[in-house]
Parts: C-alpha cells; structure tokens; sequence
C-alpha cells in the first residue's frame, strides 16, 4: 500500500513537472475585446495629430476595462451612425464613443452604467452676437453629427436646417466657414475644442446646457455576461483609482 502511494506520488511529481514545463514556454492566448469608437470626438476620442493611435478618455477607460478583464483591446475606427448597427452584426463587441444612454438606442444595444455625466451645447461664431442660446436656433442652419444627440436635438428646433457630418470635424469646418450659423455638440467636448485652439479665431459656446445626458458602454442587446463584466470592472476601476486618474489626465480635475 504504501509503495504504491509513493509510486503514485512520484508520478504525479513527474507529471506536475512536465506539465509546468510546458506552461512555461507557451502563453495562454488573451481573447480580443473588438472596441469600436468614432475619433473625432477630443478629449473622449481623437488620434493626435501625426499620429495613428487613438486616443482619449473612452479610450483610456477601454484599455483599462480590458487590463481588468484580461482581454487584448483592439480600437475599431466606423461612423458614429455604424456603431450599433455593427454591435448587432458581432462586428464589434463595445462601443466607447461617448455614447449617451437614451431610451431609444437602449432598445437595441445593452448599455453599461453611467460613466460620464455630460450634456449639450451651441457653438457659433464668435463675431454672432445675435445667437444667445438654443432658443435663438429657430429657422437656423445647424451642424451637426450624424446620428447624434446632438442631431436629435437640433432636428427638434421649429423650421431649423439641419445638415449632418459624418465627422465632428466637418461640422466645426462649416461654421468656420459660414455654411451654418451654429454647431450643437456635446459641452465637454466643444469645451475642449476651444480651449485646444481648434476654433480659436472663430468660435465660441452660448447659452446653458441643454441637455442632461450621461454616457455608457455598449454592447449587443443579448450580451448580458460581456455587460456585467464590464460593470464589475467598471466598477473595481472606481473604488482602486484608476478611474480618477484617467478623469484627471483627460479633465484636469477631480470627478465631479
Ligand atoms: N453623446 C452624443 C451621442 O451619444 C455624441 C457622441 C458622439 N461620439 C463620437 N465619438 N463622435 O449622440
């Protein structure tokens, strides 16, 4: 009885070995979290100039998420519109895009909680001093995002134009140019434009928040187990810091 429980010991032994040798050459594969975002979005997402990478608070926050989830984060670049059409289509498995969580979209994406507080605001030029504010939007050509809140807001203002752009940088282009007497963009991001320079000769913000909204990651309507391990790790990210130290590289502050 007893050779055989030492025999049986040595085998394990044998085994433990030759099993812990071939862990140590091989790497356990990291499954791929497809992260799919709009970039003309600064300070939430935005490649710097010269540069390929993206960048940016959500784009941060993704990367952490998938540090937390032991995931390898890929950035997909598509139109603001494409996101949840391509969540649908398992194109992508999240969308980081400052994306606001509405009733309408949560119909047909599954969102996280709340990771942002943000809300809307007008931009014009700085020589219009007769835009005080959206109510003096009526009857106005306005630019905007396609398939944005800010789209959605704006298309709400009685005998307003409204032209969309694919990309937020087309929108701010035509106001500078004079192609529309105002923009309606997300505050901190329009705050952000204007403290970076972008639309320092010609643009500025009027009027209060229109809006309150707040953002949240999305994912495929039926992916509830990728859902709550976002929010476990969303979560964890808050109460250990990491959260707050991205807030702090992107806003400069703490979170309010
Ligand atoms: N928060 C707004 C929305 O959900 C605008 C988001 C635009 N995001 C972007 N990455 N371009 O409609």
């Amino acid at each position: 009885m007893k050779k055989r429980f030492l025999a049986m010991l040595t085998l394990i032994f044998a085994l433990g070995l030759l099993l812990g040798g071939c862990g140590g050459e091989k790497k356990v594969e990291q499954k791929v979290l497809r992260v799919g975002t709009e970039p003309t979005f600064a300070p939430f997402e935005f490649q710097k100039e010269g540069s390929k990478e993206y960048t940016g608070f959500d784009m941060d926050l993704a990367r952490a998420l998938g540090k937390q989830l032991n995931m390898k984060v890929e950035i997909v670049s598509m139109g603001f519109d494409g996101l949840i059409p391509a969540l649908n289509a398992g194109n992508i498995d999240v969308a980081a895009a400052g994306m606001t969580i509405t009733p309408e979209r949560a119909k047909s994406v599954k969102f996280s909680e709340p990771y942002y507080k943000s809300g809307l605001i007008v931009m014009v030029r700085k020589d219009n001093t007769a835009i005080k504010g959206i109510e003096d939007l009526k009857g106005k050509k306005i630019a905007v995002q396609i398939g944005t809140t800010g789209a959605m807001e704006a298309h709400k203002i009685a005998g307003a134009s409204v032209v969309e752009f694919n990309t937020n940088t087309e929108a701010a282009l035509e106001l500078k140019n004079g192609g529309v007497e105002a923009v309606v963009n997300d505050l901190p991001v329009v705050a952000y434009f204007l403290q970076q320079g972008g639309g320092k000769d010609y643009a500025k913000m009027v009027g209060k928040v229109v809006t309150a909204e707040e953002y949240g990651l999305a994912v495929k309507k039926d992916n509830e187990k990728l859902a709550a391990d976002i929010n476990k790790a969303l979560a964890e990210l808050k109460k250990n810091g990491e959260y707050d130290k991205i807030y702090k590289t992107w806003f400069g502050e703490q979170v309010k």
